[in-house]
């Protein structure tokens, strides 16, 4: 006997999945059998290409531009994955911004408003669209792909780390609330991997090595770690997991500096 991650029948939306994280994502839940919707919002190219690398891989696939922040654009997201490859069966919530760095008092509001728009109001639009079709099937999956920083506090970046708790207690809540439903909801929490998010501070020798001071293990992550744990959340290997946070940080949460004395 073998164990596998099957997804085969499942549509999945990818939010924010035309590079980084969101694009292993799509590619893991492809590998295991889903359809997938490719969501993007700018990078129009980036998104057409992973498309096309999933159908040429024998994979279904979609791609479809939308603002998550704004509900009209979550709406007709959920409209065209309906018409096209049927109601989404999964959702993994994974668009996100990290903002410009700037200390309160000495900030401009309109950027606060424009992270927690794109990662607090965008997967709370996103969910009530998959809530409503996932309430008639009696069963899904809601991936929230939130952060080590919904634990950690991060100087300058208190609207990412805001975003990323309050995503992680919309997790919670939202899981008691769709249990008797068979709807699973669960937040992953990557720490330190290497993405286009990031690449300013892994792509210079100086701040990666202040960076692997803060991770147990000897690397940064990989954007296939988390597609892995994604696809596995999503299967029924994970049947009976939901309202929790699964940190994918290789140990970042285990203050690595005491490994030297207290
Ligand atoms: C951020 C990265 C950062 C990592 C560790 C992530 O949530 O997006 O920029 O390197 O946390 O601090």
């Amino acid at each position: 006997m073998s164990v596998e991650i099957d997804l085969r029948g499942k549509v999945a939306i990818v939010t924010g999945s035309s590079s980084g994280l969101g694009r292993s994502i799509a590619e893991y839940l492809s590998m295991a059998g889903a359809s997938v919707v490719i969501n993007y919002r700018k990078e129009k190219d980036k998104a057409d290409e992973i498309t096309q690398q999933i159908l040429k891989n024998g994979g279904k696939a979609i791609c479809v531009q939308a603002d998550v922040s704004k509900i009209d654009d979550v709406q007709r997201l959920f409209e065209t994955t309906d018409q096209q490859l049927g109601p989404a069966d999964i959702l993994v919530n994974n668009a996100g911004i990290d903002g410009k760095r700037q200390m309160c008092g000495d900030d401009d509001p309109a950027e606060w408003e424009r992270v927690i728009g794109i990662n607090l109001l965008g997967p709370y639009y996103c969910t009530r669209e998959a809530v409503k079709r996932m309430t008639v099937k009696k069963s899904g999956v809601i991936i929230n792909i939130t952060s080590d920083h919904e634990f950690v506090p991060w100087s300058g970046y208190s609207a990412y780390s805001s975003s990323k708790a309050g995503l992680s207690m919309f997790t919670k809540t939202l899981a008691q609330e769709v249990a008797e439903n068979n709807i699973r909801v669960i937040s992953v929490a990557p720490g330190a991997i290497k993405t286009p998010i990031n690449e300013d501070v892994w792509g210079n020798p100086d701040s990666l090595r202040d960076l692997l001071k803060k991770v147990a293990m000897p690397r940064l992550g990989e954007v296939d770690d988390i597609g892995k744990a994604v696809a596995f959340l999503c299967s029924d290997l994970a049947s009976y997991i939901t309202g929790v946070t699964l940190p994918v940080d290789g140990g970042m949460l285990l203050y690595p500096d005491f490994k030297h004395g207290g």
